[in-house]
């Protein structure tokens, strides 16, 4: 059913912990399972140098967010806020179509995080945050923002 680099991404996930000095942190969940995730990323030069993550998920939500991290350690924001939850899956070999949401969660995170990251530098509004979200779990995102 999984790939072996799902299953390697799952058995041993990479970058997974927590930045305390982070300069952008994104939390979302997942609307179809309640599934949260957690993404840390350090910033300098508008490039990606650390990333780390937790999540409260599934098998593939830890195998997709692993991998997202690798693919966004050492890229610009800008390219980092490219990377789609379908490349990340393409990256592992694939998911099991009944899986293919878990992998919005890293895509999700990783926008919310840039997001927070750019708000934190005064380079967006607080209003339109969510503009660059993905839209489907806006009102996720706006509820564990204000629990936060
Ligand atoms: Fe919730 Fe996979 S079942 S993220």
């Amino acid at each position: 059913m999984y790939s072996e680099k799902v299953m390697d991404h799952f058995s041993n996930p990479r970058n997974v912990g927590e930045i305390p000095d982070a300069d952008g942190v994104g939390t979302v969940g997942n609307p179809k399972c309640g599934d949260i995730m957690k993404m840390y990323l350090k910033i300098e030069n508008d490039v990606i140098t650390d990333v780390k993550f937790k999540t409260f998920g599934c098998g593939a939500a830890v195998a997709t967010s692993s991998m997202a991290t690798e693919l966004v350690k050492g890229k610009t924001i800008e390219e980092a806020m490219k990377i789609t939850n379908k490349a990340v899956a393409e990256a592992l070999d694939g998911l099991p179509p009944v899986k293919m949401h878990c992998s919005n969660l890293a895509e999700e995170a990783i926008k919310a995080a840039i997001t927070d990251y750019r708000r934190k530098k005064g380079l967006t509004e607080e209003s339109s945050s969510c503009d660059v979200c993905c839209r489907r779990c806006e009102d996720v995102h706006h509820h564990l923002d204000e629990e936060e």
